[in-house]
């Protein structure tokens, strides 16, 4: 087990209702916000007008920022960033899923930086302050409720970058399963891919002696895989969404990858899937990880047939090759029978250059991932496994 150090101080404000709160918990922090959301769908749930509500009921004045789009765009943070500035912001809610969180996280990051809020992401300079941002989740995906990355989209360069930094994690989180409720089924299914995969970026690894979150990562997945089918049946019960919420939010809060080096390559790799062809990051995961574990696994045969056998119940009296193959199939078999994509050709066409392109952009700033370091050709292999 390595060293580590573990923060992780967002509040999570858990159950039925607890959206209400929302004015009442930011008036501990600040009377003035800028509430930022994503395109429409709060306001057909209702949930814009329980928010607007609470902030009045609590006396907490605002400033209102909608349109962020899934994989959020950089013209948008730095509209946000003004804003903040214009009317003399110190907190942003951010109501809405990954996007509408990462969104409101960068705008925080910029509007204390007098260069370019761009100039994080591109590495060019560190981050020392940032404003405090809570949000209310309404899709269990990203994690980014309690994490502490942001993913931006340049528009003009087509880069898709995260960056991460303690300073991130918003103070608190509202998390209510019921506003769940409305999420069509291809977004239920982004959305559990991506936490599958968060949990994937920590399990693989090439630390030994992790017994204690192996198990939170095989109890986590397993959970997840027991619960999001039954969604498919029915969208609107209480306890599975619960299970499914909450699931999201440990597989990604710091917790699962304690002790150990996590990876992160698949997502790398997704990202510039994503940044160019503007998919949702949970199709493109669906796509990217089953390609990434049949290129790894001959790496640590033993550790891909511990999850076939703990993740998806195989029987370990196969040999440990089969066992690791038989795991990975069972992983892309899962994401289809939600109505994943799991091949690129399944839903984009890209020509041998456009894969190059991508591999250059995803390698960017040098080889990806730990537990095999990947450089371009290596990604660009992953793609073509991915076809
Ligand atoms: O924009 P609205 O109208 O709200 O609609 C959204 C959006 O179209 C819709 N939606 C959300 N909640 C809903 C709902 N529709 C009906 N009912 C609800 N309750 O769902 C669509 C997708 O929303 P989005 O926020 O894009 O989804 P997600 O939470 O999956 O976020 C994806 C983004 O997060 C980044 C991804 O790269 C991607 O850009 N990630 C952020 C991470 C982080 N900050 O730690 C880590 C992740 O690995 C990930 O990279
Ligand atoms: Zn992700």
């Amino acid at each position: 087990m390595n060293n580590f150090r573990f923060y992780s101080p967002t509040e999570i404000i858990f159950g039925r209702g607890v959206q209400k709160e929302t004015g009442k918990n930011i008036k501990k922090y600040s009377s003035k916000i800028l509430f930022h959301y994503g395109g429409g769908s709060i306001k057909k749930s209702g949930l814009y007008e329980e928010i607007i509500t609470s902030l009045k009921e609590a006396g907490v004045d605002f400033v209102e920022l909608g349109g962020v789009q899934p994989n959020p765009r950089l013209s948008l943070v730095r509209e946000g960033i003004k804003l903040c500035r214009e009317h003399d912001i110190g907190f942003i809610l951010a109501a809405g899923g990954g996007s509408v969180i990462d969104s409101a996280k960068a705008i925080a990051m910029g509007v204390g930086y007098e260069g370019d809020v761009w100039d994080f992401f591109m590495r060019k300079t560190t981050l020392t302050k940032s404003l405090p941002v809570a949000a209310v989740l309404t899709i269990p995906a990203a994690g980014s409720e309690s994490s502490q990355g942001t993913v931006i989209t340049n528009e003009e360069t087509q880069m898709k970058i995260g960056f991460n930094s303690p300073l991130l994690r918003p103070v608190f989180s509202i998390l209510n399963p019921e506003l769940c409720f409305t999420l069509p089924q291809n977004q239920m299914a982004y959305g559990v891919c991506d936490m599958m995969a968060h949990i994937f970026e920590r399990y693989f690894t090439n630390v030994k002696n992790n017994d204690l979150t192996d198990n939170l990562c095989e109890a986590t997945l397993k959970a997840i895989i027991k619960n999001a089918p039954k969604l498919l049946k029915d969208n609107k019960d209480y306890n599975v969404w619960a299970e499914i919420m909450f699931s999201g939010n440990l597989a990604h809060n710091g917790l699962l990858g304690m002790g150990r080096e996590e990876d992160w390559a698949s997502h790398a790799i997704e990202h510039s899937l994503s940044a160019v062809y503007d998919i949702a990051h949970g199709a493109g995961l669906a796509i990217i990880f089953p390609a990434w574990m049949k290129y790894v696994y001959k790496h640590n045969t033993g550790l891909f047939a511990q999850f076939a056998v703990n993740v998806w119940g195989e029987k370990p009296e196969d040999t440990e090759e089969t066992l690791a193959v038989k795991g990975i199939k069972r992983t892309e078999e899962f994401f289809k029978s939600l109505g994943l994509p799991t091949r690129i050709k399944d839903i984009l066409n890209p020509t041998e250059q456009d894969l190059l392109l991508m591999s250059g952009k995803a390698t960017a700033f040098g080889s990806l991932g730990n537990f095999i370091k990947l450089d371009a050709n290596a990604v660009l292999d992953v793609y073509k496994l991915a076809l």
